[in-house]
């Protein structure tokens, strides 16, 4: 579901990142791994349709994503593509439902409340649907970032350091959760880090 051919991207006339061919099947997870400066952010961004690659192609789930202009990308990513940034962007001043109905209509899709509080029991918060998002903490909004991710089950998850602000056992509870979601989902899901707790979790990888 995910091909990458010839993928080349510069900055400033200096290549950081070069993956000449590389595929992911549906519903298979891989990790990024490469140490700092390598280009795993980089990759996500173009995955992602975040950014336009200086060559090559991205192909996910039939979509060729370079191809698509600005606004078809923005559309793409919010129907198909599930995100987990280290910094996770919840919008502090409202609720955890309201930032989940937020991905919902930016997807294009109606207000769905039961498939939120779906998602919330399977992470294991359902009582954090009222809280305000800026005041719960670092671990359960971790889980509520997951939480948006999979609210519109994408067919693709990218996680960027999921685990890097996390003790070990938040980090293996995180992992857990984003490869049970994916596994819900049938997403792809790809894993972003030099985090070494996390290798052992995944089979297939990526070295940049
Ligand atoms: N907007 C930008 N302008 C110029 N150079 C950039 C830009 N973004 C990233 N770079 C450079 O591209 C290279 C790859 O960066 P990237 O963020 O993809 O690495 P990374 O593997 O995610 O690193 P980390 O593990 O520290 O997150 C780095 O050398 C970085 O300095
Ligand atoms: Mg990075």
């Amino acid at each position: 579901m995910l091909e990458i051919r010839g993928l080349r991207h510069d900055y400033d006339g200096r290549t950081v990142l070069s993956v000449p061919s590389w595929d992911v099947a549906q519903g298979d997870s891989s990790l990024v791994l490469g140490p700092s400066g390598s280009g795993k952010t980089t990759l996500l961004n173009v995955i992602a349709g975040l950014a336009t690659p200086t060559a090559g192609t991205v192909r996910v789930a039939g979509e060729e994503v370079t191809r698509l202009s600005p606004a078809a990308r923005d559309a793409f990513r919010a129907r198909r593509v599930g995100l987990v940034l280290q910094t996770l962007h919840l919008i502090g001043a409202v609720s955890v439902r309201e930032n989940l109905r937020l991905a919902q209509r930016l997807a294009g899709a109606k207000v769905d409340d039961a498939r939120i509080d779906e998602v919330l029991a399977s992470l294991a918060i359902p009582a954090l649907s009222g809280a305000r998002a800026r005041d719960i903490s670092v671990g359960e909004a971790q889980r509520v970032a997951i939480a948006r991710a999979v609210v519109n089950r994408p067919a693709l998850i990218l996680a960027d350091e999921p685990t890097s602000a996390l003790d070990d056992g938040n980090c293996e509870k995180a992992l857990a959760l984003l490869l049970e979601q994916a596994a819900a989902c049938g997403a792809t899901l790809l894993v972003a880090t030099h985090d070494n707790r996390v290798r052992g979790r995944f089979a297939r990888r990526l070295e940049l």
